[in-house]
């Protein structure tokens, strides 16, 4: 592969005009470069994303230097102190806050789509009980496509509001039922009379055959974990949303590959990775070896929960979960020496040279999973916690993208295999 340099269309972008730079309200400016191949011949190359908007979005924006998150231009440690998950919900997907009517609206509606059809829970049956939570979310969210199909008309907003808050209102069900399989304890109903962090709280460890107490204190956390993961603009996940969602596929298609998506240790099975990770340390005195490791060119180790693409600066997002980990375990009294271990373990490697040259901090899923072990989630329903979340933001990006008219997504590549040549045989 030979490299030319193309100075020249990068100068003539910006003073002729041909290739316009566009402004947005925040962050970098973007040269739109739709036009690079047909007037220039050439393509842009960008494996990673690392230099590409490839959309336009009004619903999030994140400051990677300035450790800035805001959704719908609301910061979101305001949003995680004063508003809650649903209220975030509606403001992600309509763009502002909504009424006392429009709350009392969607509360409404989300407890008449809370149920699974039937049938749905005959899927769960054909899973092995060891298969991973994230596993049967990916088959039976994909399989709600066949029971939300023809009765949708995608051209149609009051269609599309629908199936995105079927999605929000089932999420609950769909995560808590994969968990009791897994236990072979009888999968539990939604109950309309508790706010939606309690249902889930309740359809995960209620059993039949006692009264459920929701403890207001892990009912809150749960919320605020909802709320700082309800989107994240145009993360993995999100983007295979709007990919898939491109070609016009049926929305539950489309969460189906984001849940895909987002299960890698990469993205949000970072959560359950990084508690891997500290129970693996397993003691303060550890800690050096475990950062050597992370420094070690030939060692595939990483720490988990540290570094993200876009954030140079602390997570915001990392912080309000911390203060939420110690909340929940001093109202449960409980000592967890993880935690002791991840705050040390984050002490030390924010003076270390290597990650303070690489920009390296806590991710929000440094501390998560020690928050979830607390409120007494097993370690493999981590990351589907993060999905029943994010659904918020990828039904709000689908909700967005049906209005947009660039048509499908279709990435060009740089082809480096074979030229032409001509068949023969194998001898
Ligand atoms: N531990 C050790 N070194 C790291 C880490 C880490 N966690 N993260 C990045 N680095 C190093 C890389 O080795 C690389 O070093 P080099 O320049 O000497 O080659 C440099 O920092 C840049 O790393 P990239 O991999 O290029 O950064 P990228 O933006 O591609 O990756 C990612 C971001 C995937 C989040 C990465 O930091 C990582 O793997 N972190 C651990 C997994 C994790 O916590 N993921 C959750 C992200 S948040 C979310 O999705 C909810």
């Amino acid at each position: 592969m030979t490299t030319k340099y193309v100075n020249a269309v990068i100068s003539e972008a910006n003073n002729d005009g041909s290739l316009p730079v566009l402004e947005g309200a925040l962050g970098p400016s973007a040269v739109d470069i739709q036009s690079l191949y047909s007037r220039h011949g050439l393509l842009a190359f960008d494996p990673g994303f690392r230099s590409t908007a490839s959309c336009k979005s009004a619903i999030t924006f994140v400051d990677g230097d300035k450790g800035i998150l805001l959704y719908r231009g609301y910061p979101i440690e305001e949003l995680a102190e004063h508003s809650d998950f649903i209220e975030v919900a509606y403001l992600l997907m309509n763009g502002e806050l909504p009424t006392v009517l429009q709350r009392a609206q969607l509360d409404l509606a989300i407890g008449s789509h809370n149920l699974l059809h039937e049938q749905v829970l005959s899927f769960y049956r054909g899973f092995r009980r060891d298969a991973h939570p994230m596993a049967v979310m990916v088959g039976v969210v994909g399989a709600l496509s066949a029971f939300y199909h023809d009765v949708m008309n995608i051209r149609d907003a009051n269609d599309r509001y629908t199936a995105a808050i079927r999605l929000i209102a089932k999420m609950p069900m769909l995560a808590a039922a994969s968990y009791t399989y897994s236990i072979g304890r009888p999968m539990r109903y939604p109950n309309n009379k508790v706010d939606y962090p309690s249902n889930f709280l309740q359809m995960m460890f209620g059993s039949p055959v006692q009264e459920y107490v929701v403890d207001p204190v892990l009912a809150r956390a749960l919320d605020v974990i909802f709320t700082l993961h309800a989107d994240h603009e145009q993360n993995a996940s999100t983007s295979t949303v709007r990919l898939a969602a491109s070609s016009g596929a049926n929305p539950f298609a489309c969460i189906a590959a984001g849940i895909a998506s987002l299960w890698g240790p990469a993205h949000g099975g970072a959560n359950e990775a990084v508690l891997k990770m500290l129970m693996e340390i397993d003691s303060v005195e550890n800690i050096a070896k475990a950062i050597a490791r992370a420094k070690d060119k030939n060692d595939s180790f990483r720490l988990m929960g540290f570094g993200h693409r876009i954030y140079k600066n602390f997570d915001p997002r990392s912080r309000v979960i911390q203060t939420q980990a110690k909340k929940v375990l001093a109202h449960l009294g409980k000592d967890d020496p993880l935690l002791d271990i991840a705050m040390r373990l984050e002490e030390i490697a924010l003076k270390d040279e290597y990650f303070i040259e690489r920009k390296l901090y806590p991710n929000v899923d440094f501390y998560s999973g020690i928050l979830l072990r607390a409120m007494g989630f097993p370690m493999n329903m981590f990351t589907a916690v993060f999905a029943v979340a994010r659904t918020a933001g990828w039904v709000s990006h689908w909700l967005e993208l049906q209005g947009e008219s660039h048509g499908i997504d279709r990435p060009r590549q740089l082809y480096v295999g074979p030229t032409l040549r001509h068949y023969s045989k194998n001898k």
